[in-house]
């Protein structure tokens, strides 16, 4: 099994679910790339940096899929720093019927650390999940996303 057939076995029943599926008719941080692409990009660059500095790598897997299920586009359309505040929290309650942890939900809360100033990541997959998302959006913004061998096998399952 290869790293990205192992990291689908982690979330196999999540992506079944119409909420996460939902993800896919959302544009993220460019019009070429989801809130689902973005999202399974952010969960499986945690996965790999589990692999380095360990943690709960399920954890951060689901919590990295989860994220940026904030699924309403509305609050983004007024004012795009009110939505870097509050999709986090929309993100958790829209993840709650998928039985987060305390862990998962605070990796999903923490996220947009620093813009969200009093949620500090402190466990260590609340930094990883906030650090991956970090280092996916830059790759998205730039076009390195689509350079990327592992988010062409992403965007093909
Ligand atoms: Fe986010
Ligand atoms: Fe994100």
């Amino acid at each position: 099994m290869n790293a990205i057939q192992q990291f689908y076995s982690y979330i196999q029943d999540l992506l079944a679910d119409p909420k996460v599926r939902k993800m896919a008719n959302i544009s993220h941080h460019t019009q070429r790339i989801t809130c689902l692409d973005h999202s399974l990009f952010v969960a499986y660059v945690g996965f790999r940096l589990s692999r380095l500095f360990g943690g709960d790598r399920r954890a951060i897997v689901k919590g990295g899929l989860l994220h940026d299920l904030y699924l309403s586009t509305q609050c983004r359309e007024r004012s795009m720093f009110r939505h870097l505040l509050l999709h986090p929290e929309m993100a958790v309650r829209n993840a709650q019927s998928f039985h987060l942890t305390e862990l998962e939900t605070g990796i999903i809360r923490k996220h947009m650390w620093p813009v969200t100033i009093t949620k500090v990541p402190t466990r260590r997959e609340e930094v990883i999940v906030s650090l991956a998302d970090k280092l996916c959006a830059m790759a998205e913004v730039t076009g390195i996303y689509w350079r990327l061998k592992c988010c062409r096998a992403l965007h093909s399952m």
